[in-house]
């Protein structure tokens, strides 16, 4: 028996539910908890509650996490414009130390002595689950099943039959994908050949360019520091503003990215990421840095920025580096305050405006008609000093 009572991370998938008998019967778990987390991925959670306790859950739950995601983990995220290799806005990575969070807690208020997820040995998520919850409460036993269980998809299908897990009805899509507000992940099938161009059927939230409108959008987006407050001058929630950016910018075939990553494991996977609102508050947000950041602070902020997605993506969320990064971005935000105006146009995100009460920009310094403030005579001694070395390397080298 490797545990008496297990809290198990529940998707309603076939993997998550043969989880539920194979623990029973295979590893002589007495009880499973199945706990369902609403991350705004959409689906008739009280329908994958029932198939839980018909899979033979002890007890199922459901618990709306949204709001906690957009703002303790997406808009955290969106403070240090955390982008993996660049391009990947984190939507997956970010749930999985979130989900690992309400499992210790289930765990802790229903007495049980191990959690589960349903995560295969090959990815990045079974890291981010282990070491999260191993951080979170380092007593608490983590249990993988389908990381050692060695079924083929087939096998675990009819696994699942003989407890009377029903094999998904409708043909089942070649695509493994993962869902939330902040954005999909998809993968598998034609997908993994890099050379193929993903067909359209694995799009969802957002338009092919061919199919936007002609007329561009154009929005505004309120930024109280470094946290979307309103759109259009709403005031609105997280939880809605993220939503309705994820309609505007969709629409606009706005947020798709085509990318071979490095995994954790190392392993190069082929993703097909759609993270409109993601993809469009970075962009707004960088655009009132830009405004209202100095130099000095920009600059090494674009390497916090790095490190700070590869923590997020390598599973290191309740690491000590995490709360050391947030601390230096909490002091860069003091200020980031203000409005961005985009214009969502054909698949592209484009800022046209930006203006902040904390704004550093000078007009009267940067302009170039009349009422110049700036002391051009000033330029020739700082020129003099800043190209003395190079100066003086060439006269050596000569
Ligand atoms: N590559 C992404 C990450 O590691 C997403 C992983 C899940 N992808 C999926 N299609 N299920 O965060």
């Amino acid at each position: 028996m490797r545990a008496k009572k297990v809290v198990l991370a529940y998707s309603g998938g076939v993997d998550t539910s043969v989880c539920i008998p194979y623990l029973k019967h295979e590893w002589g778990v007495e009880q499973v908890v199945a706990l369902a987390a609403d991350l705004g991925q959409g689906e008739d959670l009280e329908a994958v509650r029932h198939k839980a306790l018909a899979s033979g859950a002890a007890q199922a739950i459901v618990q709306d996490a949204r709001e906690d995601f957009v703002y303790d983990y997406a808009f955290a995220a969106l403070r240090a414009n955390a982008l993996y290799e660049g391009r990947y806005p984190l939507a997956t990575a970010l749930a999985r130390p979130l989900i690992a969070r309400i499992l210790v807690k289930c765990a802790q208020a229903v007495g049980a002595d191990a959690v589960a997820h349903g995560c295969t040995g090959k990815g990045n998520d079974q890291v981010r689950f282990d070491v999260s919850i191993g951080a979170l409460d380092p007593k608490l036993k983590v249990l993988a099943p389908a990381r050692e269980w060695g079924m083929s998809r087939e096998e675990t299908i009819a696994y699942g039959e003989r407890y009377g897990i029903p094999a998904p009805v409708k043909k089942k899509s070649p695509y493994s994908i993962d869902f939330n507000l902040l954005g999909r992940s998809v993968e598998c099938g034609v997908l993994e050949d890099p050379w193929a161009e993903p067909p359209e059927e694995v799009y969802s939230m957002t338009r092919s360019v061919a199919d936007t409108p002609d007329q561009p959008t154009y929005i505004e987006l309120e930024f109280e520091r470094g946290v979307p407050v309103a759109l259009d001058g709403t005031s609105l929630s997280g939880v809605k503003l993220v939503g309705e950016l994820n309609r505007l910018a969709g629409e606009n075939g706005v947020g798709r990215i085509d990318m071979v990553e490095n995994r954790l494991v190392g392993i190069k996977s082929r993703e097909i990421y759609e993270c409109p609102a993601g993809v469009v508050l970075i962009l707004a947000h960088q655009a009132l840095e830009a405004l209202t950041l100095p130099r000095e602070v920009s600059t090494y902020k674009r390497g916090v920025e790095d490190t700070y997605a590869q923590l997020v993506y390598n599973g290191l969320w309740y690491s000590p580096l995490r709360g050391a990064l947030d601390g230096f971005i909490d002091f860069t935000q003091q200020r980031v305050s203000g409005i961005v105006r985009l214009r969502l146009h054909k698949g592209t995100a484009t800022v046209v405006g930006r203006k902040s009460p904390y704004s550093l920009y000078d007009g009267d310094l940067a302009t170039y008609s009349e009422g110049d403030s700036f002391d051009h005579k000033a330029a020739e001694g700082f020129i003099y000093v800043w190209g003395l070395p190079t100066r003086i390397y060439a006269q050596v080298r000569r």
